[in-house]
């Protein structure tokens, strides 16, 4: 049988057929990232606020550094003196570095910051394609050591909802059980986190990925039934948890600066 190949005309930049609102959502990524990506640089560099009561920004979690609560005391001396030190720059790498090499993020960005392609069926900038091959863009393969740093962060901003939950009385220095409006923030936060990390793709095929079998293995299967479950609305939990992240350093911020007031329930 013999075949003709058909031509394939290449478009140019921006070039499509189609008729929809393609543009929308490359446009909608690039506002929400930009904005988001905004917050999270001010914040970090503020290097106060970041606490309030038994409280911590999940932007500074685990805190090694900065406060007398921190893990190993004040700003380190060796800390070079022409940089600013804010306790996040030790810890938001590696949510931030988790985020930008996550599956679903690339694929968003290289179309709403790189255009690359700008959407489906719609003319790109470039002639070659190298996939993630090629350097730079192989260094994305670290995601899953970025995976494995972020489930320790995890644990961390768990422990910090238990700590969120122990109120010192002002005048006798006692600490008691109590739940403000900023124990259920935090509390969310690890929720819609731990389903993000939790469907992670690198996790999937670590749990079972590499199994032909895994009927066999019943533990095994049901992790992996659960990881699937999650990663099949991944999308829905990185917005989700990427809004819920920066919205909770923001109440732990303007309650330490007295601009907000967190409501105790008990
Ligand atoms: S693929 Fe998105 S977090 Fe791993």
């Amino acid at each position: 049988m013999t075949t003709t190949p058909l031509p394939l005309p290449r478009r140019r930049f921006g070039e499509t057929s189609r008729r929809d609102f393609w543009w929308l959502q490359p446009a909608a990524v690039f506002l929400g990232f930009s904005c988001y990506i905004a917050y999270a640089t001010w914040g970090a560099f503020q290097g106060e606020h970041y606490r309030f009561g038994p409280y911590l920004s999940p932007f500074y979690s685990p805190e090694l550094f900065g406060s007398p609560e921190s893990f190993f005391g004040p700003k380190p001396s060796w800390w070079p003196t022409l940089i600013p030190f804010s306790a996040a720059f030790l810890i938001l790498w590696i949510p931030g570095g988790f985020r930008f090499t996550c599956y679903y993020y690339r694929g968003a960005y290289y179309k709403a910051f790189a255009a690359d392609p700008p959407a489906c069926a719609v003319g790109e900038p470039r002639t070659k394609y190298k996939g993630e091959h090629a350097f730079p863009l192989i260094l994305q393969n670290v995601h899953r050591y970025f995976l494995y740093l972020s489930l320790a962060i995890i644990v961390f901003l768990a422990l910090d909802v238990w700590q969120a939950l122990w109120f010192t009385d002002p005048a006798t220095g006692v600490k008691s059980l109590g739940l403000g409006v900023g124990t259920l923030v935090l509390a969310l936060n690890v929720v819609l986190l731990s389903s993000y990390t939790l469907g992670c793709h690198s996790l999937r095929h670590l749990v079972g990925g590499r199994v032909d079998r895994l009927s066999g293995m019943p533990v095994r299967l049901v992790a992996y039934q659960c990881v699937s479950c999650l990663n099949r609305r991944h999308m829905r939990w990185a917005w989700l948890s990427l809004f819920w992240v920066g919205f909770s350093d923001l109440y732990v911020r303007l309650c330490s600066m007295g601009i907000w007031s967190d409501w105790r329930i008990f």
